[in-house]
């Protein structure tokens, strides 16, 4: 695996609209595969002009693999250990926008970071909507059939909730009605404010 390299993970800054708003803290969005974490957080961040870091996408880059391949090569324990590296370095400096992978909740170190290190918006589906909205399900190898799907997402349920500051349900609606309503819920909280 190659480390070390820096690359920009942010929304290009010629996508992202010119804006008064600022976040007062990082905003986690966790929640099982398929929830529309990544979507959500990428079309929030356009409505606040700042950025938005995807977790896998920032550990495929840094690892020079996909996530797929990260699991073959160093198997879940591998991954998991990558993952609670990036969640920490991404949970300081500049707050921002960060879509986790759906295990990120699984690591009591992780859940630590989270509650400690900013926001965390829940975004709840059911595993059929999941299975319904993921079009590679082989890009997750933790996925599987509907049955194993099921499974793993009752045994997570708990621990999303766990951390949530925020809960929204998902099923039936876009991620467009989605980000409006994480931004109406995140003013309301304060995290998002326009300084004057
Ligand atoms: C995982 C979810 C994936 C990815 C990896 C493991 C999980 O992220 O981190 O395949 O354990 O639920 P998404 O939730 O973005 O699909």
């Amino acid at each position: 695996m190659s480390d070390g390299q820096v690359f920009d993970f942010r929304t290009p800054a010629s996508q992202v609209e010119p804006s008064a708003w600022e976040l007062t803290c990082p905003v986690f969005f966790v929640g099982f595969m398929g929830a529309g974490k990544t979507s959500t957080a990428r079309k929030l961040a356009r409505l606040v002009g700042c950025a938005a870091i995807d977790m896998d996408t920032y550990i495929e880059r840094r690892c020079g693999m996909k996530v797929r391949e990260i699991f073959a090569e160093v198997g879940e324990e591998g991954f998991r250990s990558i993952e609670t590296d990036v969640l920490r370095e991404l949970s300081t400096g500049e707050p921002q926008l960060v879509s986790c992978g759906g295990g990120v909740v699984l690591a009591s170190e992780n859940r630590q970071i989270l509650k400690e290190g900013g926001c965390v918006v829940y975004l709840k589906v059911t595993a059929q909507e999941a299975a319904s909205r993921i079009s590679n399900v082989a890009s997750r190898p933790l996925f599987g059939n509907l049955e194993n799907a099921q499974r793993v997402l009752e045994s997570r349920l708990p621990l999303y909730e766990e951390v949530a500051d925020i809960c929204i349900e998902t099923a039936g609606r876009g991620t467009g009605l989605i980000s409006r309503e994480v931004f109406r819920l995140l003013k309301k909280e304060g995290i998002i404010w326009q300084p004057r």
